[in-house]
């Protein structure tokens, strides 16, 4: 007889984000004529930048050719494009990373969920609390957590590091020792951004304890202060301790396009093995590597018009992040992130509780946020709200708010 992975049992409800859209379809379903304003999930809206387009056009046209049309990728990614990333996301910035330690993939949502598989299932998992919930629930599929503890709101088995107002949404170093800690700076969802100094004690704790971070740094083109790390790699030591995890979608809009990297640095070894090469052997069986099109489209991100045009991007996201930031904190909500980020993490009026919250802003402001509690147990209490939109409907999305 057929059996399942019992695995997935363990899990709660739906994804999260299927759930806010299902809701969110509802309410439209009741109220047709409802103008609702998403700044919910995390999905751009802005056009693709000219260079890019410029750069799909052309590999388009070179498909269609017998002397220029490309089949199977390499699993591992095209050269131009991992020495493209090497050269101007590492190199440029002082890592020390090599385009052979570069692994190019569609996106960075499929890496992180994927990235445990290389571990035993013996590990034991950091993770803070809110997080984004890909890394809980895929190590949940793979069995290494215990069952849902409908009291501690949690899983059982994996170690939880609260992220809360108090300590600035900064994890701590946990009082028992984990395998596998995954840390995301500039933050999903709190927004909020590591110093290099706290990172590097995290780094220190990594190769002191011999855990691994896994470090996903899909919203470090968001960065704005100077003291604040794009890559793990900048930090002391990085490079025996920490896979790091990138993605195209929301530095160049890539959210439909879909492609992502992880690094995996040749020095870093556990259990006596090389997780570059293990990671090598994963994706050469399980993936055929990302369409050469959309790799030439990534190739364009790097080149000076593609940066210049993306930089504008940025700035037009992180434009709305302020429009938020400062709308709601003059209305007197209580409010951070924003800054380093495309995320606003704001604490419920009235003691709502996540969902109430939702529910109320869809109902009286028409707008979509994502529920804190959503994230985990320490998110409950607070609401995401994305800079994601167009600049339009932040704007009136936050004046609808302010007026409720
Ligand atoms: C989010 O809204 O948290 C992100 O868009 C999710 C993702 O990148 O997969």
């Amino acid at each position: 007889m057929v059996t399942v992975n019992k695995n997935y049992l363990k899990l709660q409800g739906s994804y999260l984000f299927s759930t806010v859209a299902k809701k969110v379809a509802a309410y439209q379903e009741a109220n047709p004529e409802t103008r609702i304003i998403r700044l919910g999930i995390g999905d751009v809206t802005q056009p693709l930048a000219p260079a890019i387009i410029t750069s799909l056009h052309n590999a388009v046209d070179e498909m269609a050719h017998a002397e220029t049309f490309r089949g199977y990728a390499p699993d591992l990614g095209y050269d131009f494009l991992r020495n493209a990333i090497a050269k101007n996301d590492y190199q440029d910035r002082g890592c020390r990373i090599t385009a052979d330690e570069i692994f190019v993939s569609d996106g960075a949502k499929s890496d992180s969920g994927n990235i445990q598989e290389i571990f035993g299932l013996d590990n034991k998992v950091a993770v803070c609390d809110p997080v984004y919930p890909v890394y809980v629930d895929t190590n949940v599929m793979a069995g290494r957590t215990g069952e849902y503890n409908h009291t501690r709101e949690n899983f059982d088995d994996v170690i939880y590091m609260p992220c809360t107002e108090e300590n600035g949404f900064l994890p701590e170093l946990p009082e028992e020792t984990p395998d596998l800690i995954y840390l995301c700076f500039p933050n999903n969802p709190s927004g909020a951004a590591i110093t290099k100094d706290r990172l590097q004690e995290w780094v220190d704790y990594a190769n002191k304890t011999g855990a691994v971070i896994i470090y996903d740094a899909a919203y470090e083109a968001y960065i704005r202060e100077e003291n604040v790390p794009h890559s793990i790699y900048e930090c002391e030591g990085a490079t025996e301790c920490a896979i790091e995890l990138r993605s195209f979608s929301k530095n160049a809009g890539f959210t439909g396009v879909r492609l992502g990297f992880t690094v995996v640095p040749k020095e870093l070894e556990r259990d006596g093995v090389k997780l570059h090469t293990l990671w090598a052997r994963r994706h050469g069986t399980k993936f055929n590597g990302a369409p050469y099109i959309v790799q030439r489209a990534g190739e364009a991100v790097y080149s000076p018009e593609g940066k210049a045009q993306l930089t504008e991007q940025i700035n037009y996201y992180m434009r709305n992040a302020k429009v938020i930031y400062e709308g709601l904190k003059n209305a007197g909500y209580s409010v951070s992130g924003g800054v380093n980020a495309p995320y606003i993490w704001l604490k419920t009026p009235d003691q709502m509780t996540s969902w109430e919250f939702f529910d109320y802003l869809l109902d009286k402001a028409h707008v979509v946020g994502t529920p804190g509690s959503g994230f985990g147990a320490h998110g409950e209490g607070f609401f995401r709200l994305t800079a994601f939109g167009t600049y339009e409907n932040t704007v009136e999305a936050i004046e609808r708010i302010t007026k409720m």
